[in-house]
C-alpha cells in the first residue's frame, strides 16, 4: 500500500562531484522492492521528486542522488531533520530464481536502482555480473561497494574510450539474461545488442507518482502505459524508445 512516511534524516553525504546519498529512517517500517521509487517533498517545492530506492537495510531507506536542478540541489543541502516521502511506488524488477544467472547494465545515476536488485541476486546465491558506466572514474558510484560483494564488476568511462557496449561485448555478455537502467540512448544500445531476455527501467518528468494524473503516459507495443504505475520497469520489448528519447 502507497504510505506517506515520515522519515528521519540519518545521513546525507556527498558522493563525488554532483552526487549525494541520503538515508532515511521511516517512522513505519514498509516492504520496498529493488526497482521501486519513492517520492521525496522538498521543502519548499509543491511537486515531490521521484528517486528510485538504492536499497532498504534493517529499515533505513537509501536513495543515490544526482543534482539535476533546484529541487535536488535543495535536497543535497538538507543534512538533517526530517522528509516526507511517498512510498513504494511502481513495480520493480522481476527478481532472479535461487543459484540463477544475472546481469546488471547501469549508466550514471541509473546504476542506483540496480544496488537492491544485485543484493537480492546475491543472498539468492545467483552468479552476478555488473557493467556500469560513467563519464570519468570521478563520477563511478558503488565501486567500493560492489568489490566487496561476491560478484563480476565492470566499470567503463566514456574518458577513457570505454562504454558499457564495448565492455558487453569484450566479456561475451549478451545471452545473459538482464536489468538495465540509464540513458535512453544506452538502453536502446543494449536492447540492440542483447539476445537474451532482460528488463528496462525507463524514466521521464512525472506528476502524481501513483497512476492517477496520466502525466507520465507513453505509447507502449502493448498500448498506452504509464511509467509510474505500469513500469518504471518494463520487459524487454515492450517501450517503443523514440517515445523516451
Ligand atoms: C522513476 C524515477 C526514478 C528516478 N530515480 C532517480 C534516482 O535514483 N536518483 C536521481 O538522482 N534521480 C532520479 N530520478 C530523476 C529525478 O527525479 C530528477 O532528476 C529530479 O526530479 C529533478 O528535480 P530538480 O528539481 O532537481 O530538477 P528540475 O529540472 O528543476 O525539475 C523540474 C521538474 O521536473 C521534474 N524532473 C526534472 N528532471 C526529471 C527527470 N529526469 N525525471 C523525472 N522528473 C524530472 C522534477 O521532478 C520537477 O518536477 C528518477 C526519476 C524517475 C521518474
Ligand atoms: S505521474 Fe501521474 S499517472 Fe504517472
Amino acid at each position: 500500500m502507497i504510505t506517506e512516511l515520515n522519515c528521519r534524516i540519518l545521513e546525507n553525504r556527498p558522493l563525488g562531484p554532483d552526487c549525494f546519498q541520503l538515508l532515511l529512517e521511516a517512522e513505519q517500517e514498509i516492504e520496498i522492492r529493488a526497482g521501486q521509487f519513492v517520492k521525496v517533498a522538498v521543502p519548499g517545492f509543491s511537486l515531490r521528486r521521484p528517486i528510485s530506492v538504492t536499497d532498504v537495510e534493517d529499515g533505513v531507506i537509501r536513495l543515490t542522488c544526482q543534482i539535476a536542478g533546484k529541487g535536488t540541489a535543495a535536497l543535497a543541502a538538507k543534512r538533517n531533520g526530517s522528509l516526507s516521502v511517498l512510498a513504494p511506488l511502481g513495480n520493480g524488477f522481476t527478481l532472479p530464481e535461487e543459484g540463477s544467472e544475472l546481469l546488471a547494465v547501469g549508466g550514471g545515476i541509473g546504476t542506483a536502482p540496480l544496488i537492491g536488485l544485485i543484493r537480492e541476486a546475491v543472498k539468492r546465491n545467483c552468479r552476478v555480473s555488473a557493467v556500469f558506466g560513467f563519464r570519468t572514474p570521478q563520477q563511478a558510484l558503488f565501486r567500493e561497494e560492489l568489490s566487496a560483494l561476491p560478484l563480476r564488476s565492470f566499470y567503463a568511462f566514456e574518458s577513457e574510450g570505454e562504454n558499457v557496449i564495448t565492455l558487453l561485448r569484450r566479456e561475451g555478455y549478451e545471452n545473459i539474461p538482464f536489468a538495465a537502467c540509464g540513458p535512453v540512448s544506452m538502453m536502446e544500445a543494449v536492447d540492440e545488442i542483447m539476445q537474451a531476455d532482460g528488463e528496462f527501467s525507463a524514466e521521464c518528468r512525472m506528476g502524481c507518482g501513483f497512476g492517477a494524473c496520466m502525466g507520465c503516459s507513453v505509447e507502449t507495443r502493448s498500448g498506452m502505459k504509464r511509467i509510474c504505475k505500469d513500469g518504471p520497469v518494463f520487459r524487454r520489448g515492450e517501450l517503443l524508445w523514440k517515445t523516451l528519447r
